[in-house]
């Protein structure tokens, strides 16, 4: 039987899942790296279709499978040892932090610590920015608690705010960032 992978992903997305794809598509035929799970709260959510598409397992699920602890055994089940966030809008329980310590990352379409915390997501997240006239923003790369956006900070990248930016637009140049660096960290992480 063939050797199981080092380092085995799950990702967690709550839409589109642009991100768990690209994640994915960079880790594609490596030896020591296998995205393994994309699983979403959503049941209708855009990144179970890429999961099938990709031939990654692709499950939704019910906020009852995450409190009554069977996510958890779907990831050990699975051997998966260390989880992407990417687009994910629901909390990580206290069991699964704890059973990943450091072993947890999220990406924020923001410079944390401005702009996170609770309801700070998607569109809302570049609004606020515009709002505020910011002349930055930017990607977040962190580590997760059992905290909204508070994790310890890995990497951040920036981009410029222009005047006549509309949220959607910010949101193309903020996606740039996400789809150049997040496979690369994790990437870096993962080698460390
Ligand atoms: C990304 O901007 C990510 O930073 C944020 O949600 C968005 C998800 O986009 N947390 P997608 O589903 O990966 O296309």
């Amino acid at each position: 039987m063939k050797n199981l992978q080092k380092h085995r992903l799950a990702v967690f997305a709550s839409g589109s899942g642009s991100n768990a794809e690209n994640i994915a598509r960079y880790f594609d035929g490596r030896e020591d790296v296998k995205v393994v799970l994309f699983l979403s709260n959503k049941k209708n959510a855009y990144v179970l279709e890429r999961g099938k598409k990709l031939r990654i397992a692709s499950h939704a699920f019910e906020k009852t499978d995450m409190e009554e602890g069977r996510i958890l055994q779907l990831l050990q089940e699975n051997q998966v040892n260390f989880i992407v966030l990417a687009g994910y809008l629901q909390k990580i329980p206290p069991e699964i932090i704890q059973a990943y310590p450091d072993k947890i990352v999220n990406i924020h379409p923001a410079l944390l610590p401005k702009f996170g915390g609770k309801g700070m997501y998607g569109e809302r997240v570049h609004e606020a920015v515009i709002q505020a006239g910011e002349k930055e923003s930017g990607i977040t790369i962190h580590y997760v608690n059992e905290h909204y956006d508070r994790g310890n900070i890995i990497f951040q990248a920036s981009c410029p705010v222009l005047a006549s930016d509309t949220p959607s637009e910010l949101a193309l140049r903020v996606h740039e960032l996400e789809y150049l660096h997040y496979p690369r960290i994790i990437d870096k992480l993962l080698k460390e």
